[in-house]
Formats: structure tokens, C-alpha cells, sequence
């Protein structure tokens, strides 16, 4: 970590209660840490907000494995998008329903459209993409 600099700020009392009563059920030690925390994420969305930053994500999916064709196309499009993906782990939920979770890396734009084209498939029943930052703020 670098040097820290200290900044005051001015705030309505109503705010800064609520932002305590916040932080503390979230379990931050200290406001510091919660507004650092509150800036990095901020930082981040504006990175985020540019499709061709390079990004961390993890595609979740729910889907029924007895679909037919349903796993083969989404096996294809992971080997189609091989350079980005880290890895995938397969958990066979009940019968019928399996969840994948993909983790990969990319520009925002490339996971994106990787988790839109296995979204749309027929058969997947849910989908998440979590897109963050590979660089931090
Ligand atoms: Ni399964």
C-alpha cells in the first residue's frame, strides 16, 4: 500500500447515521475502510463502463443437461473462447439440473457476449455474469 494521505469531509448528520448504521451491520472496523472501499468500487464501474478494458468474470448457469444438444453447444462455445477461459467446475445439482461456473478473462465486450450467447441458449433456465476489474482500483 501506498502513502496514506488523510481528507476530511462534511456531512448532514442524517447521512453520516445512516452510513454507520450500514457499515456496521456490513462489519467494517472503521468509516475509513468502508469509503475506501466505497471509491474503489466507483473507480471500478467507470473502468468497467469501457468495453474494451481487460476484466476478470465468472459466468454462472443453471440448465438441464437432458436438453438435448444443450451441453455440447455450450462446450462449444467455451473451446471457441479458450484463450479467456481459466476454468469451469460442473456441479450436478438434482436429476435433471446441473450449475456451471466458467471463469474467465477478457475485455468486458468479449465476456459479455460469451454470457450472452450461453444465456440465450434454449435451456438454460438462469444465468449471472460478474464482471470485475483484472487490475483492481
Ligand atoms: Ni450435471
Amino acid at each position: 500500500m501506498s502513502k496514506i494521505e488523510r481528507v476530511g469531509i462534511s456531512l448532514e448528520p442524517e447521512l453520516l447515521a445512516k452510513f454507520d448504521a450500514l457499515i456496521e451491520k456490513q462489519g467494517y472496523p472503521n468509516r475509513s475502510e468502508a469509503v475506501r472501499d466505497l471509491i474503489r468500487a466507483r473507480l471500478e464501474q467507470e473502468y468497467l463502463a469501457d468495453t474494451s478494458a481487460d476484466a476478470v468474470a465468472a459466468i454462472l448457469l443453471i440448465y438441464d443437461h437432458h436438453l438435448t444438444g444443450l451441453t455440447a453447444k455450450l462446450t462449444h462455445l467455451q473451446h471457441s473462447h479458450l484463450l479467456h477461459i481459466i476454468t469451469t467446475t460442473h456441479v450436478h445439482l438434482d436429476h435433471h439440473n446441473c450449475l456451471e461456473v466458467i471463469i474467465l478473462k477478457g475485455k468486458v465486450k468479449e465476456i459479455q457476449s460469451l454470457a450472452d450467447r450461453m444465456t440465450s441458449l434454449k435451456g438454460v433456465e438462469l444465468s449471472r455474469v460478474n464482471i470485475m476489474s483484472a487490475v483492481g482500483a
